[in-house]
């Protein structure tokens, strides 16, 4: 049935392009201002991905099989099929009416009306599938059933299912949220390739007892923590708890006053920040703090200083295929970036300095919501090809859900540690970070 784990991760995806559409619909009847760029590119993803992938999936192999196990489905399967049926006819009225608004043809409230409609209709679509189909199928289907559906969704080999179509779209989703309008953004997987070296497990950081104060205030009172290679490990605290003080005494750009740091092997307690870049700590800082004027190529350049230079070229290509956006405007200063881009560029710049250990410094703040999720889902990419990672966080309940392991900062001290899960179900956490 893990077929139809999948059909609900695309649906998901799906219905956050809805959510972020909405909220862009009344922002574009409040305004009058129209962003044919991103709406385009959401038609695109909406005709490459739905109407030719998604759809003929569920079509030939889910709904195929569930009419021959379950006659009485045959009501609500109908209504779906004629649904993707008509579903690109659907699309090109959108895009007629977009090109409508953009020669001043058609009025704005006309797109935003369409859209509307269009969206309600995939929003109960996606209802009926979920509350009504998938359970049947659960039911109804045999194991042969499933083998054969899970095979076709699962199959890396085929050139419509498998693994390189999958990264079109991803990459395709990927363009959708960098393109996205600062006010709303939105999620998505991102595709990458910056290889990292492969994890053994073993331990690649070790610090204890470390302590850093500003003047008479000890920010940090004796902190031990561990990273094994491979881990992504999340610090996560309120305001003021001292996470950024922890990441920049790690980095060597903040002064500890005692303790000591392992990396590699080797002490670096004593080593200047650069010399403890040149051994992997690269660092995305809080405030992602790209260089405004400079552009966004000449940024990324500058995270590879300690580099040699015959290798930036290509850490540079392989940057930007991660983050296709900062190719696209490579030449431009970075300060023309939104939020979003800005944050993927911070840790593009990060790196740009192969890191060994990457630590992210609240990548999520002051984004929205959507794009949170999608800061998030780079993260994740960075995981699934073997980089360590710590990722501080006041956004506690995402981090938790990526993170192998988990430390809790309270006030400059670790209160609590635990996997990842267990964070997330301790009543404690739950209740001081999470909210519940
Ligand atoms: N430059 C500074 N001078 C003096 N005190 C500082 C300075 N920077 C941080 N502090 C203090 O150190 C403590 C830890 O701050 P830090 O910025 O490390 O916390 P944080 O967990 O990163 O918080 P946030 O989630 O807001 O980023 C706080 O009490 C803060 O007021
Ligand atoms: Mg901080």
């Amino acid at each position: 049935m893990e077929a139809l784990n999948i059909i609900k991760d695309e649906h998901r995806n799906l219905w956050r392009i809805a959510i972020t559409l909405e909220q862009l619909i009344a922002e574009m009847e409040a305004d009058g201002k129209v962003d044919h760029a991103f709406l385009g590119s959401v038609f695109d993803y909406f005709e490459q991905f739905v109407d030719h992938f998604h759809h003929p999936k569920e079509d030939d192999f889910l709904f195929r099989l569930l009419r021959q196990r379950c006659p009485e489905a045959a009501n609500v399967l109908d209504r779906l099929d004629a649904e993707h049926r008509n579903a690109p006819l659907n699309l090109q009225t959108l895009r007629d009416k977009l090109a409508g608004t953009a020669s001043g043809r058609s009025p704005v409230a006309d797109l935003a009306e369409g859209l509307r409609q269009y969206l309600a209709g995939l929003k109960e679509h996606i209802r009926i599938e979920e509350k009504d189909v998938f359970p049947l199928a659960s039911e109804k289907l045999t194991a042969a059933d499933w083998k054969e559906i899970d095979a076709a969704f699962l199959n890396h080999a085929d050139p419509v299912f498998g693994e390189q179509a999958k990264a079109e779209f991803r990459e395709l989703f990927h363009r959708v949220a960098s393109l996205a309008p600062v006010s709303v953004g939105l999620g998505g997987r991102s595709a990458g390739e910056l290889q990292a070296p492969a994890g053994q497990g073993d331990v690649l950081l070790s610090v204890s007892g470390l302590e850093s104060s500003y003047g008479r205030i000890k920010a940090l009172k004796g902190i031990s923590l561990e990273v094994r290679r491979g881990e992504t490990v999340a610090l996560v605290g309120a305001n003021g708890a001292g996470k950024t003080t922890f990441l920049r005494t790690l980095s060597g750009v903040q002064p500890m006053g005692a303790g000591k740091i392992v990396f590699d092997g080797e002490d670096i307690s004593k080593l200047r920040s650069d010399m403890r870049m040149r051994r992997g700590i690269c660092q995305s800082p809080e405030g992602r703090q790209v260089f405004g004027p400079l552009s966004i190529e000449d940024n990324l350049r500058l995270g590879a200083y300690t580099q040699p230079k015959t290798q930036v070229e290509g850490d540079l290509e392989k940057v930007f295929a991660m983050f296709p956006i900062l190719k696209e405007k490579r030449r431009l200063p970075a300060g023309t970036l939104s939020g979003g881009q800005q944050q993927m560029l911070a840790i593009g710049r990060a790196l740009m300095g192969r890191p060994k250990l990457l630590l992210l410094d609240e990548p999520s703040m002051g984004l929205a919501p959507l794009l949170v999720e999608e800061v998030f889902n780079v993260v994740k990419a960075l995981k699934a090809q073997g980089m360590s990672i710590i990722l501080a966080e006041q956004n506690a309940f995402s981090a938790l859900a990526i993170a192998d392991r988990g430390y809790v900062l309270e006030t400059g001290s670790i209160t609590l540690t635990g996997t990842g899960r267990e964070l997330i179900a301790d009543e404690q956490v739950r209740a001081a970070y999470l909210g519940m």
